[in-house]
């Protein structure tokens, strides 16, 4: 095993085990995911409820509630409890609610959201603390439609450390018109695009991570093309190479997923065209991310 894996793996296997009096706890790798439950979503939480829920979030990054039957409100006010809700972009166009995004795809789809690996927002200059998406309906094939979450903490410890100390004063842009690569943005899309760090450190927990992402991420500032080009080529693999920086959600109907967009890039997979699948997704706003 490669001597950055072996210790990252040592560390994770001598952590103490997480202790609930409010919940439970089950991990879905040793790296990253747990499912929670104990909880009823559709009800207020209690301080100790929601401080567990905090303390689950910042240890597993990615918590799958099953089995709750939610209103948007419901959906709203939990998401709420951990800040101000995100506007969608260009929700000044439709009627709908402008704190959420339904994702759906059909027999009709030519697209599905979040098709690839990404990191929701990076592109605005204060991205995305998190997103929770509630899914009620699931491809009636029985299967398909799962998300992959990675752990962006583990991708960056697994760099031997002169490639840490390389990308640690590095800067890199990302850019809101790469996800609409093939279409035309409606012309009252701003497009939001901001300057990073390549390595930037949770706000809650100061562990670092690696933060660039394929979803969005255009060209590191300080290097030529061909070297920035190389170099992001390499980062954007860590995750597709590396199983083990990823769990997978399997979803059924009336679960909810939240997954920290501070530490993590996911992938919903479309496996399951001509069938459907149907949920709406709520995002908290976040803080610009430091080295
Ligand atoms: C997304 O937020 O990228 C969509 C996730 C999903 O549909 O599972």
């Amino acid at each position: 095993m490669d001597k950055y894996l072996l210790a990252a793996a040592e560390r994770l296997t001598t952590r103490e085990p997480e202790k609930y009096q409010q919940l439970s706890v089950q991990p879905l790798t040793p790296v990253i995911g747990a499912e929670v439950s104990g909880l009823d979503l559709s009800k207020e939480l209690t301080a100790e409820q929601l401080a567990e829920v905090k303390h689950a979030f910042l240890t597993y990054h990615v918590l799958v509630f099953r089995d709750q039957i939610l209103t948007v409100e419901d959906h709203k006010r939990f998401a709420g409890y951990f800040g101000e809700l995100r506007r969608r972009q260009l929700s000044e166009l439709d009627d709908g609610d402008p704190a959420v995004l339904e994702i759906s795809a059909d027999k009709d789809s030519s697209f599905v959201d979040g098709n690839d690996w990404h990191t929701d927002g990076t592109a605005d200059a204060e991205p995305s603390l998190g997103s929770m998406l509630y899914v009620t309906r699931t491809p009636e094939i029985g299967s398909g439609g799962d998300t992959m979450f990675a752990n962006m903490h583990l991708a960056y410890e697994l760099l031997s450390p002169h490639m840490q100390n390389f990308l640690d004063g590095l800067t890199a842009v990302h850019d809101g018109l790469i996800p609409w690569q093939g279409y035309q943005p409606p012309p009252e899309y701003v497009v939001p695009k901001s300057e990073h760090p390549v390595v930037v450190r949770h706000p809650d927990t100061g562990r670092k991570l690696l933060f660039v992402n394929p979803g969005f991420t255009s060209h590191i500032v300080q290097l030529s093309s061909i070297e920035s080009r190389a170099l992001l080529d390499l980062l954007f693999g860590l995750v597709p190479n590396k199983p083990l920086l990823s769990c997978r959600v399997r979803w059924t109907p009336n679960t909810l997923v939240f997954w920290d967009n501070r530490c993590t890039q996911h992938h919903a997979i479309w496996d399951y065209y001509p069938h459907a699948r149907y949920g709406q997704r709520v995002s908290i706003n976040g803080t610009r991310p430091t080295a």
